[in-house]
């Protein structure tokens, strides 16, 4: 990968050092140019119309379609667009037939969007099996053995913890759920814009994700499901194939889940997008991450009164650390690191109060987290800083 062209397209890393990837990613030129080439020069309905530009904008959506569905693997089965991740995991919440005494797994890992959902289910009668992690934050392929029953109907887990960093072994706990004729819906909103993704490789059934966390636009997320068996959230125009007054069809790919006009132009964006990460390649893109992800572990574990949470967890990592600076807040930390150095990171939960509880962090945590365009001196420039902030401490 060569630094200097990729950061080329994304104009403000001349400006700052934005190692908050993991809220929301940049967006390079090219998906800023698919965006507005969609507004100014095809802008139309899509599904619609049968005038020039709503073919156009028909096609370039369907295309988008497809090259999402191809980067995760995922032309078998459904991919539908949503608007985030929070979005494509309560269409599976809420649209499962659930039946009182159905059990779902997780963990106390999860963000509030992969949490909050099944814990509502428990007023329908549905048990929540919650695993708890190691104080270094590791949940143990052991534990989905212990928790994993009969009676389980979905596993409902993060692939990477948007507050540690860590990998969890989908592909043994899919064999796990599967072994015990569970459904597997993964979290994907931090792994699938940093790791090689395949949801057939992995056996999952349901992989939920953001645009904006992957170099595209805002308002964006996919829902890939094995099989369309949740109902969908809302239907209306496009959900269709047939309707009379006496009743409908809904569609039977989809546009089942898609009802109204979707975002377009985001959703062209987000196809761009997916392009650019490919034309890195992915793999690519995780080393990358890994050798920027080794730099900083290393660099923190040198600075006194500085804690790693999850530092000796055994998981493999995406670019996503947290730490905290001892005797200041996590907030401050983050101020002062935009103040002094230019330096973008967030501070606070993550959407992980449960985490937090459980990891005795009851401030939260500084999170630095890199992408495609975070290089070795941007590192290096926020090590030297919280040694400063540090020395001012102490
Ligand atoms: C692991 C994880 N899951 C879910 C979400 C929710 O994503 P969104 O806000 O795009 O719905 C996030 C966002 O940070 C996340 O990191």
């Amino acid at each position: 990968m060569n630094s200097d062209l990729v950061r080329a397209d994304f104009p403000i890393t001349d400006e700052l050092i934005y190692l908050d990837s993991a809220a929301i990613s940049l967006t390079p030129r090219q998906v800023v140019d698919a965006v507005s080439e969609y507004d100014l020069r095809y802008r139309a309905n899509i599904g619609r119309g049968v005038h020039r530009l709503s073919v156009v904008a028909t096609q370039r959506y369907l295309d988008a379609h497809d090259a999402i569905a191809s980067f995760i693997g995922g032309g078998v089965g459904t991919t539908v667009m949503t608007k985030n991740t929070t979005e494509a995991i309560g269409i599976v919440a809420s649209g499962l037939p659930w039946k009182k005494g159905d059990r779902v797994v997780t963990t106390a890992l999860e963000h509030h969007s992969n949490l909050l959902p099944w814990l509502r289910l428990r007023e329908i009668g549905v048990i929540v099996d919650i695993i708890m992690p190691d104080e270094s934050g590791w949940v143990n392929p052991a534990a989905f053995e212990a928790a994993v029953t009969d009676e389980t109907r979905l596993v409902a887990i993060t692939h990477a913890s948007n507050v540690l960093g860590t990998l969890l072994p989908i592909s043994e706990i899919a064999g796990i759920c599967h072994d015990h004729g569970a459904e597997l819906l993964i979290d994907g909103a931090q792994s699938v814009p940093h790791i090689p993704m395949d949801v057939q490789e992995i056996g999952c059934d349901y992989l939920c994700f953001s645009g904006h966390k992957m170099l595209g636009p805002t308002g964006t997320g996919i829902l890939w499901m094995r099989e369309m068996i949740p109902e969908p959230l809302l239907i209306g125009g496009g959900s269709i194939d047939t309707s009379s007054l006496d009743g409908y069809t809904l569609a039977g790919d989809y546009r089942r889940y898609e009802g109204g006009t979707p975002p377009i132009s985001g959703m062209i964006g987000l196809g761009r997008a997916v392009k650019y990460l490919e034309s890195i390649g992915m793999k690519e893109v995780h080393r990358h991450d890994e050798q920027l992800t080794r730099r900083l572990l290393d660099g923190l574990s040198g600075i006194d009164g500085v804690v790693v949470p999850g530092l000796d967890n055994p998981g493999d990592r995406i670019g996503v650390i947290s730490f905290m600076v001892e005797g200041i807040h996590p907030h401050d930390v983050a101020h002062i690191l935009d103040e002094a150095s230019g330096i973008m990171v967030r501070s606070g939960d993550h959407c992980c109060k449960p985490l937090m509880g459980h990891l005795n962090l009851p401030e939260g945590t500084v999170r630095a987290s890199t992408y495609l365009y975070t290089t070795d001196e941007e590192i290096d420039l926020l090590l030297r800083t919280l040694e400063e902030i540090g020395r001012m401490v102490r």
